[in-house]
């Protein structure tokens, strides 16, 4: 039924819109513009299950303490629990699907469950988590915090804290106030109303295994708790446990929160309590949510139209009761097709498109170039343990502006399978960090075919390479990005650059995403406005760039800052807007 595009073609034809002069000589030895792949870590420590950036560019990953034993022991004493790990346990889940009332399952680990990785240094120090973080969810705070909060059994109403430090002293730390439920597979996020007033930040968290309500952290007064939301009723298949877990959350540009899960999607009104529209159903059969496990992001925010217009992509999924035939030993094939969106037109309609092939638990970054980047995941099967097959082992790059049957290319393929339980971010140097993948309850190193994976990948996309770097702008500087600018300021932005700009130049901020489970929770791109360019000197440039109108188009906190000519982007500096 569907045609797969010629991606060969598709990546020619992508190149000589983007870059007149040929690149033949540059692309031997395979396809140049596919992007290439480096093992960083062969030891991490901890499987990155769960995976941020600091604006300090480190790395926070974790995966669950339940796990026992990880690849990085902290300490050997009588008092420490998971000794007996050594990748045993294989496909038995836990019965207790506990709501943090469990005190024996107070964690007293032996091995390290979290890491903060040194990009710079590519060095490795190990954190302290005090409860399980299973499957929870995060977002970044305006000052850098990430607030992490749920998980599992002990971990299931807790709030945690990390506040990024350059002196290595910093940790996890957990908050006395907990969550009005247990939140095991729910979706934070961060909303703009604690900006305006100068309030404090105000997080949105729903859902969760068999918790069909979401609520606020902090609460708004001590009593409050969780409001129900049946829209999480109507999406929940329980045969199939869920599908309409981790449900993909985006702000849109009126303030309210798109809310998708399984196939349906709502425009919600947090502060009232309201569902103001329902969308189209997603066209096709399967789900898109954990354990079906597509992924999603929002198309990149313009200021050309004040950044009003909002663009929701999802990719990916699971076929109609895989998740039951996984049980069984059967894997269902996945889906292929990705739906887009304008979910701020009068009419929303779904647009489809097929990918090169069938994939679920991707991820899905947007890059600096607009374009979209689909990594990791599997052919078959489904999220869980043991419940996937056939790795699909090659990115896809998705160029959302090109002709229609000619938007997704191939890119060149990892060695490692990221099964279950891997993730995938941009760091701000433009190399995509790749980790985890961990298929079963405990470590195990045996696993066959897919084996707890504590290898730590970068994927450099073609772009990066030295070949570009005449068009790449260079040593950028952000004046004022630290102390931070406030919403709809204009700011200047210096670089270097050798050759003149071309036409396009964009200054482009992204904020830094909680990734887990196929889902980048508060990714979201911008493309501001330049109010003026300036040649300084010989190589130096000095832009004047306009900081977003407001924390509905841009919650406050870090950004990175990337400035992209004509497709090529400089590495990125980090900027904080502010109220
Ligand atoms: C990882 O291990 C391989 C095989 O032993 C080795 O060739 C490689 O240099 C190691 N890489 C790092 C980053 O340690
Ligand atoms: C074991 O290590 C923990 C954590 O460092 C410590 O609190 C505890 O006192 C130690 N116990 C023994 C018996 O050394
Ligand atoms: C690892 O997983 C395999 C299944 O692939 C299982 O048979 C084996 O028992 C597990 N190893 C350990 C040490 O539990
Ligand atoms: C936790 O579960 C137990 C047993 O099901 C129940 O009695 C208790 O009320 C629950 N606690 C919370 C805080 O949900
Ligand atoms: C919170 O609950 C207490 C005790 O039930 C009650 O006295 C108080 O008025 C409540 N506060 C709010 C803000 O609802």
């Amino acid at each position: 039924m569907t045609t797969k595009p010629d991606t060969a073609a598709a990546l020619m034809l992508l190149l000589m819109l983007q870059w007149p002069q040929p690149l033949a000589a540059h692309t031997s030895g395979g396809n140049g513009l596919s992007g290439t792949w480096e093992v960083l870590l062969n030891n991490s420590g901890v499987v990155a299950m769960h995976m941020a950036l600091t604006h300090l560019n480190t790395v926070i990953f974790f995966d669950q303490t339940s796990s026992g034993r990880t690849g990085y022991l902290l300490h050997r004493n009588s008092s420490c629990s998971g000794r007996r790990g050594g990748g045993g346990g294989g496909s038995s889940e836990p019965k207790n699907e506990g709501n943090g009332t469990k005190s024996s399952s107070q964690v007293k680990s032996c091995w390290a469950h979290s890491m903060e990785y040194d990009v710079a240094t590519n060095t490795l120090r190990p954190l302290t988590l005090r409860t399980d973080t299973w499957c929870s969810s995060s977002s970044f705070l305006r000052d850098g915090t990430l607030q992490q909060t749920g998980g599992y059994s002990s971990g299931i109403r807790k709030i945690r804290y990390f506040r990024p430090c350059s002196d290595g002293r910093c940790d996890w730390t957990e908050s006395p106030a907990v969550l009005a439920e247990g939140r095991w597979y729910s979706t934070s996020q961060i909303l703009p109303d604690g900006g305006t007033e100068g309030g404090a930040d105000r997080v949105f968290i729903l859902g969760g295994l068999n918790v069909f309500t979401y609520e606020f952290v902090p609460k708004s007064h001590p009593n409050e708790t969780a409001y129900e939301l049946p829209f999480l009723h109507q999406t929940s298949q329980r045969r199939d446990k869920g599908n309409n877990l981790y449900p993909f959350i985006h702000l849109s540009s009126d303030g309210n929160l798109f809310i998708f899960a399984n196939r349906d999607s709502i425009l919600f009104d947090y502060r009232h309590n309201t569902v103001l529209r329902t969308f189209p159903r997603l066209p096709g059969s399967g789900a898109r949510n954990y354990p079906s496990t597509g992924s999603t992001v929002l198309l990149p925010l313009d200021h050309t139209n004040f950044f009003q217009r909002v663009e929701v992509m999802i990719c990916g999924g699971a076929a109609v009761g895989a998740y039951h035939a996984a049980l069984r030993g059967r894997y269902y094939q996945a889906l292929s097709s990705c739906g887009r969106m304008v979910i701020t037109d009068e009419k929303p309609e779904w647009i489809m498109e097929e990918m090169p092939g069938p994939r679920l638990m991707s991820d899905m970054l947007v890059l600096p170039t607009g374009n979209v980047l689909i990594i990791n995941g599997a052919t078959h099967g489904c999220a869980g343990w043991q419940k996937a097959i056939n790795p699909v082992l090659t990115p896809y790059l998705y160029h959302p502006n090109g002709k229609p049957g000619e938007r997704f290319s191939v890119l060149r393929a990892s060695i490692i399978p990221r099964m279950y339980h891997s993730t995938a971010l941009l760091l701000s140097d433009g190399r995509v960090l790749v980790g985890g993948s961990n298929p079963y309850y405990r470590y195990n190193f045996s696993g066959y075919p897919y084996k707890t994976e504590l290898r730590m990948e970068a994927f450099t996309p073609y772009y990066m390479r030295k070949f570009f770097d005449d068009k790449r702008p260079m040593n950028v500087v952000v004046v004022g990005g630290e102390e931070g600018i406030r919403y709809g300021e204009e700011f200047v932005v210096l670089f270097e650059m050798e050759r003149r700009a071309s036409t396009e130049l964009e200054f482009v901020a992204s904020a830094a995403p909680f990734v887990t489970h196929s889902l980048s929770m508060h990714q979201r791109v911008l493309r501001m406005e330049c109010r003026g360019i300036q040649r300084l000197g010989e190589v130096l440039m000095s832009a004047v760039v306009k900081a977003p109108p407001s924390p509905v188009v841009a919650p406050a906190g870090y950004y990175l800052l990337t400035v992209v000519n004509g497709g090529i982007p400089s590495k990125s500096e980090w900027v904080r807007f502010l109220v």
